[in-house]
């Protein structure tokens, strides 16, 4: 019996390892965490099949399928008075009026995976992008530039209903000039491992460390969407409940109170993050969590505001910007048998190094407990 547990334990780990051992493909040919094929655009299409830096015909650019009016940009490359700068390598690629890029993806039936990938808005209005794996499609809004390099990263999930996905990233923006449409760099992707409550946490995925791929390479976080554009959420178990996106940041990059990944509530009280948690009617409970700052400039009085049910809490958190976290708890009586957790930030910071970059409290660690109900004397 236990060298059964174990045998299994044994199979369980090398098939997670099997599956992000190598990037590009794992051993069994389905899709390993990390960039697609030619994810970053460093691969050139031939010089026959551009027209200055328009790409020509549907299959020039190796790995992916091309539509519409595509243009193959590299880095310090110039339109008007604007440089174009790209994130990963010397390559990207700009989708114009109604442009798509496709790539098909040898992926797992039944899991759910992440996307992440690199986007800046160049010229035109109200960008957006359109991001597809059938029958699931999202409209991500690009417009609110969160980092002060123009480019920020954006995270998207599906869940694989056939053993090929294919991916369509499209810019359904029709504008009088066509080459204004968004760059996309760096497209990657991760399986996700929908976590379970403990009988130490009723909350899924309190600390936040299973999410959407992040770029080693791009200090810029991951902007998680609303949930109005995500049907499957990049960080499972949770609800992005707002107009705006929240950012997932890592330990590589920022302060994280704990563990390796956190989220940073960069829009005031257009960007909260919720969960619907099972509780039992007239019990007791403590959601406890972790406030802090992300070691990113982000200095004043950050305030996040939790609520559990009808239940609310503010706590207050003086932010120097260098990092640092306190932990706070709110305790409440179930009313129901299904308690919404929410957390959002009160006010809207910016970072104090550029003036211009959103930013805002750190939220991680959260856990629900039932509190033991003292024995009568
Ligand atoms: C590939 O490996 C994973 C993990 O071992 C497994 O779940 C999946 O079914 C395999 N896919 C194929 C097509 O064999
Ligand atoms: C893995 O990535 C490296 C560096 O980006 C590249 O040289 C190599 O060809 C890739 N391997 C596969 C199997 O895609
Ligand atoms: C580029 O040209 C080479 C040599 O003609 C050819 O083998 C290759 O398939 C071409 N690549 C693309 C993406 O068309
Ligand atoms: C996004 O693209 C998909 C697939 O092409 C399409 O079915 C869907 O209607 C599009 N959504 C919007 C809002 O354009
Ligand atoms: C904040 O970032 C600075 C510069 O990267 C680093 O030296 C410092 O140790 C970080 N502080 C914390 C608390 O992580
Ligand atoms: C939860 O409460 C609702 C309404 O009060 C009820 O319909 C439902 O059966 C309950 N579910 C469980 C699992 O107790």
């Amino acid at each position: 019996m236990q060298r059964l547990v174990l045998l299994s334990v044994l199979l369980c780990a090398s098939c997670h390892i099997s599956l992000s051992l190598t990037n590009g493909t794992a051993s069994n040919g389905t899709v390993a965490d990390g960039l697609l094929e030619n994810g970053n655009f460093e691969n050139a299409p031939n010089a026959t099949n551009m027209k200055g830096t328009v790409v020509v015909g549907r299959y020039s650019i190796p790995g992916w399928v091309n539509e519409g009016f595509v243009e193959y940009i590299k880095s310090g490359q110039k339109q008007g008075d604007m440089l174009l700068v790209v994130p990963e390598g010397a390559y990207a690629v700009r989708l114009g009026n109604e442009a798509s890029i496709k790539q098909k993806i040898k992926v797992i039936k039944g899991m759910y995976y992440s996307i992440t990938f690199s986007a800046a808005r160049t010229c035109a209005q109200e960008e957006r992008l359109n991001v597809t794996v059938a029958p699931d499609s999202g409209v991500l809004p690009i417009q609110t530039v969160y980092s002060s390099s123009g480019w920020d990263n954006y995270a998207w999930a599906f869940k694989a209903i056939y053993e090929v996905a294919e991916l369509i990233i499209h810019n359904p923006g029709v504008e009088e000039d066509p080459a204004c449409g968004p760059l996309i760099d760096a497209v990657a992707i991760k399986a996700l491992y929908p976590p379970r409550p403990t009988n130490k946490n009723s909350v899924k995925n309190g600390g936040f460390e299973e999410g959407p791929y992040v770029f080693p390479n791009t200090p810029w976080g991951v902007l998680i969407p609303p949930n109005i554009e995500d049907d499957h959420s990049p960080l499972p178990a949770w609800i992005v409940e707002s107009l705006k996106a929240v950012k997932y940041i890592d330990s590589a990059h920022y302060f994280v109170p704990q563990g390796r990944r956190a989220v940073e509530l960069v829009a005031g009280k257009e960007s909260a993050i919720a969960q619907i948690v099972r509780t039992i009617v007239g019990k007791m409970y403590r959601l406890s969590f972790a406030v802090g700052d992300a070691n990113n400039s982000c200095v004043g009085s950050l305030v996040v505001e939790a609520f559990a049910g009808k239940d609310t809490l503010k706590v207050p958190y003086e932010s120097k910007g260098k990092g640092g976290f306190k932990r706070a708890e709110l305790k409440f009586k179930a009313v129901s048998n299904r308690t919404r957790i929410m957390f959002l930030s009160t006010f809207y910071t910016m970072r104090s190094d550029d003036f211009s970059s959103l930013c805002g409290p750190v939220l991680d660690d959260v856990k629900l407990l039932s509190i033991q109900t003292s024995p009568n004397p």
